[in-house]
This record gives structure tokens, C-alpha cells and sequence, in this order.
């Protein structure tokens, strides 16, 4: 295809395998349910000089063909989530006042036209010219229920086949069903733009001009900005959820290949205001991104079926010392359109090569030539990464790979090769103590071919590992999304509670005029920095 130009498409197609791959991931049950760690705050982002010229980086790339899936109703696709929930009637005059619960986290959700996200579920067979969204943005964006021929390696209920890109779904049905929202803006702690950005640009990646990619987001910016909830802070109470990474929300114009790439929301002096919860943040723009946790497969509904995983998670049997689901990058090619990430598809390829010729690895490898597609298949992914004690999770064309919330869910330890990938992302949904729950394994010494990682994990304690595996067990119920059609529960919280209340102590911050990040914004954290080009 013309429009996509070779090298776009070869880039896009890696891209797109890993995420689609690494999707699956692993799943544990439980024992009994431990409350979630408290939300961390940790790493900075801001203090990385930016000047970094956005590569080009394809979020969704042609996949192989996908296994056929059975068609959708039309009736499923769109969300049928209830209404959200009027808000609590005003304490009554002349009573002893009753405690409000929801003081300081009353949200305002703006009632954006259809245009910005349900028209968007209706004409889903435009979202992706090589994925079925239809499917995918059913049930409230978790997607099909997946069949129990899953091996037994899943339970029956709770796992569904989603897709990494529904995340702006997900969070909005979850939203519509938040037990604080209110209608008057007055009373608000933040203010919920449902806009769905994410499916919004993916429709126009390949093969459609600027001025295509960005009117919705320029029609969005002009539309709040004549609302009355925006004059009152400047949309700076303000957030969205892209279920994108941000670079692809991030065009630079003017020259360069970042200047094809993806649409210029994040850029917009409106969106510039506003707080943007995406699935990979830019390590160059903290005063914007937060990074969320990429969906996984499981979607519980009951506190009770995080125990029960929870339980299964900590009894798998683990014959492999490591693992890694994904695919290769081939050799390092293209890695010169991804210099400011310094050479990670080498690095991949590395650790790939590792994996394959190591007897205590599992590879489950993707898009490989002649192989069955093993890592479309949830199940599959879920199965290896609970029979590992350790999960690599080297970068590919992006920093963060959905393959790292698949690990965590099966109770698979983390192995990071570059602090992109987790430690500056995910700061309210994961420990700051990274060693607590991952190994950190620097790329250097895997390029030039030094160190090999069996090593590296062979010398870690068995009473390390069953520590450091006892804490990622207990991330599980922060990092999941609930299934939205549940009932707002108090019973655990879920990757979207934990986002909330980290927006809502951010608004309250930017309020009073301070950092916004909290401690992490002056407390002069700048350890990573020396991993992220200045250029
Ligand atoms: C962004 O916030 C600042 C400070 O409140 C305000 O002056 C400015 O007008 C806002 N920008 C837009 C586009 O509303
Ligand atoms: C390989 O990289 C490591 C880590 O940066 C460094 O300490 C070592 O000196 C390098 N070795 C060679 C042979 O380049």
C-alpha cells in the first residue's frame, strides 16, 4: 500500500505484533484477598530535557492475520452501561450533619457529544483495518468473554479477549458507573473528558493526511473550551484517557518522521492544560502524562475472583526459571528511526536469542515465519508466564509493552532492561521500590553482549523470588480493570480507583499552585535520567 510506504508498514508491522502478543498474559487465583499496596508515587519525568524528536511509532501494526472471530451483534458493540447514578441527595438542613463519603472526590463527567466517543463504538469496522474492534469494544470495551477451551489454564469467569487499545472504553464505562459523580461542576474534584482519542487517530495512521488525523481532537479543544466547566481553572482540573501511547498523540510538525505520525492532541493548548492518563507516558512531558496500566485479559468482577486467581497464582508450579511471549525486532533493522530510543530492537533481539538457547526459558515467539500465531491465544501467554518465576520484558519500538501487566497478573516476576518500561510510567499504580517486585537488568551489558540474564536470575535467592513474587501477587487488583458492568464496589481497588484518587490529589495540587507530581516533581529523583537521550 501506497500510502504507508515500506518502512512504515514494516515498523508498524513489529510494533504491532508485540502488543497484540504480548497481550496474553498471566493470571493468578488467590488465597485470600490482600488489600492493594497504597499507591506509589514515584519517578519523574519532567526532569528529562526534552528536545527529542518522536519517532515514528506504530501503535497498531498490521498484524498476521487474526484467527476469524465470530460477528458481534450490533447490539453488543455499543455500550449499554447503565446511566451513571444521580448524585447523592445534599446532607439535609438541621440534622447533624451525616458524612458526606464522597468529600473531595466528587468528579464531573462532561456530556460530550456522541461524535467524541459512542459514534465512534457505532462505526467500529472503521477503527482498524487489520483488527475486528467490533469485537473488541463489546462489553464495555473488555471485549468477548473467551471460551473455556483456554486448557484449564483460566478460570471460567473474569477473562476476556481485550485488546490493549480499549483502555479509553473501559474507563469511561467504569466512570459512567463512579459512585461520586456529580452534576455541578462546583463541587467537583476533577473533570472527566469521555473522549476516546486513542480509537479516534487509529483510524487514520495509515494513509490519511494531518488536517484528517487531528480534527476531532481540534473540534474537542474548541468544544470544552466554550463550556463553563473549563472557564473555572482553565481545564486544568481536567483529564482524559488515551489508550495509546502518547507518542502517538504527539505529532511534531515540520519536518522529521515524527511529522507523519499520529495526531497532535497533546499539543493543543487546551489538551496541554488538562492531565492525560495514557498507556505509555513521555518521559519528556510530566506536567501532562501519567502513565495507566495496559488492560489485560482479565476483567474480575467480585473481590473474590481476585482472591481466587490470586490463590492459583501463588500455587503455580514454575518449571521455568524465566520467560519471554513476543516478537522479535529482526536484527536490529530500523533501529536507526528509533535512535532516540538507543538501539532497543537490538537489545530484544538479544534477549530473545538468550531465551532460545537457554534450557530454563520459555519462549512463546510471535509472528515468527511458519509458526502458529501461539501468542494471539490468551491462554497460551497466561499459561507460560504462570509456569516462569521470571517474565523479561525488553522494550521494543516503545518503552512499555502490555506483556509487563500480563507478567504481574500471573505472578510472574518483572525483568526490565530499561526504566522506561515501568519505574517512570506507572508511579500511582506500582511500588516505588522496583527492586521489591522486579529485576533490573540494563541494556548495556546485553548489546555488547556481557551479561547473560540466566546468570543474573540463576544468583537471585529462591527466598528473593518468593518474595519478589508475593508482592507482584499483590499488585494484581490494583493494576486490573474491573469489569465496568459491575456495580461500583468497595470490595478491592482496581487500576481505575487507584487512577482516580491519583487525579483527583493532582487536581488538588495544581490548585494550590504546586507540583503536581508531589515529591516526585522537587525531590530531585533524577536517577534514570542518564537512560533517556537529551539529544
Ligand atoms: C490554561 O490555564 C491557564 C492558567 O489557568 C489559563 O490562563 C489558560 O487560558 C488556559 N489555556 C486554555 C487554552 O484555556
Ligand atoms: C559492556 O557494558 C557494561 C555495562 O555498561 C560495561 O560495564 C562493560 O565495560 C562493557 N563491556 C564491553 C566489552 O564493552
Amino acid at each position: 500500500m501506497d500510502g504507508l510506504h515500506g518502512s512504515a508498514l514494516l515498523r508498524a508491522t513489529g510494533r504491532c505484533l508485540v502488543p497484540l502478543i504480548i497481550p496474553a498474559s498471566c493470571v493468578l487465583w488467590v488465597l485470600f484477598f490482600f488489600p492493594s499496596p497504597s499507591p506509589e508515587v514515584a519517578v519523574r519525568r519532567d526532569s528529562f530535557l526534552p528536545v527529542v524528536t518522536p519517532v515514528q511509532r506504530a501503535g497498531d501494526m498490521p498484524p498476521p492475520p487474526p484467527p476469524p472471530m465470530p460477528t458481534l451483534e450490533r447490539a453488543e458493540i455499543i455500550d449499554t452501561s447503565p446511566p451513571p447514578p444521580s448524585p447523592p441527595p445534599p446532607a439535609r438542613r438541621g440534622r447533624p450533619a451525616r458524612r458526606d463519603r464522597c468529600a473531595g472526590r466528587y468528579v464531573y463527567m462532561h456530556e460530550l457529544p456522541s461524535r467524541f466517543n459512542t459514534d465512534l463504538l457505532r462505526d467500529c469496522q472503521t477503527l482498524s483495518e487489520w483488527t475486528d474492534m467490533c469485537r473488541h469494544v463489546a462489553n464495555g470495551g473488555i471485549g468477548p468473554r473467551l471460551p473455556a477451551r483456554t486448557g484449564g489454564v483460566l478460570p471460567a469467569t473474569g477473562w476476556y479477549d481485550t485488546n490493549q487499545f480499549t483502555l479509553e472504553v473501559i474507563f469511561h464505562a467504569r466512570m459512567r458507573r463512579y459512585g461520586c459523580l456529580t452534576a455541578d461542576v462546583s463541587r467537583a474534584a476533577a473533570v472527566y473528558v469521555p473522549y476516546y482519542p486513542g480509537l479516534d487517530v487509529g483510524r487514520y495512521l495509515w494513509g490519511f493526511s494531518n488536517g484528517v488525523r487531528d480534527m476531532l481532537a481540534e473540534d474537542l479543544a474548541e468544544w470544552l473550551r466554550d463550556t463553563p466547566a473549563w472557564a473555572a481553572h482553565g481545564g486544568r482540573d481536567h483529564f482524559l484517557v488515551g489508550g495509546r501511547i502518547a507518542w502517538d498523540f504527539r505529532r511534531e510538525d515540520g519536518g522529521g518522521e515524527g511529522s507523519q505520525w499520529g495526531s497532535r492532541l497533546l499539543l493543543l493548548p487546551e489538551a496541554m492544560n488538562m492531565t492525560a492518563l495514557v498507556i505509555e507516558a513521555s518521559p519528556w512531558h510530566r506536567r501532562t502524562d501519567v502513565g495507566v496500566p495496559y488492560p489485560t485479559y482479565f476483567h474480575p468482577w467480585r473481590p473474590s475472583d481476585v482472591s481466587s486467581w490470586q490463590r492459583d497464582a501463588r500455587r503455580a508450579n514454575r518449571p521455568w526459571l524465566f520467560a519471554f511471549a513476543g516478537a522479535g525486532r529482526g536484527n536490529g533493522n530500523g533501529d536507526d528511526h528509533h535512535h532516540h530510543h538507543g538501539g532497543g530492537a537490538v537489545v530484544r533481539d538479544r534477549i530473545i536469542a538468550q531465551c532460545a538457547r537457554s534450557r530454563r526459558c520459555g519462549l512463546l515467539r510471535c509472528g515468527a515465519r511458519g509458526r502458529r500465531d501461539d501468542c494471539y491465544d490468551p491462554g497460551n501467554v497466561m499459561r507460560l508466564f504462570k509456569s516462569a518465576a521470571f517474565c523479561l520484558q525488553p522494550r521494543g519500538d516503545s518503552y512499555t509493552r502490555r506483556s509487563v501487566f500480563d507478567a504481574i497478573l500471573a505472578g510472574c516476576v518483572p525483568v526490565f532492561f530499561h526504566p522506561g518500561s515501568a519505574y517512570t510510567q506507572y508511579r500511582w499504580h506500582l511500588p516505588r521500590d522496583h527492586a521489591a517486585y522486579s529485576v533490573f537488568v540494563p541494556e548495556d551489558g546485553v548489546r555488547n553482549g556481557t551479561v547473560r540474564v540466566e546468570d543474573v536470575l540463576r544468583r537471585v535467592s529462591a527466598a528473593k523470588v518468593a518474595a519478589m513474587r508475593e508482592q507482584v501477587i499483590r499488585m494484581i487488583p490494583t493494576v486490573v480493570y474491573r469489569d465496568p458492568r459491575a456495580p461500583s464496589s468497595r470490595g478491592f481497588r482496581d487500576a481505575v480507583d487507584v487512577a482516580v484518587d491519583g487525579v483527583i490529589e493532582r487536581v488538588r495540587r495544581i490548585k494550590q499552585g504546586l507540583p503536581p507530581g508531589g515529591d516526585d516533581d522537587d525531590g530531585g529523583e533524577h536517577r534514570w535520567d542518564a537512560y533517556f537521550d537529551t539529544q
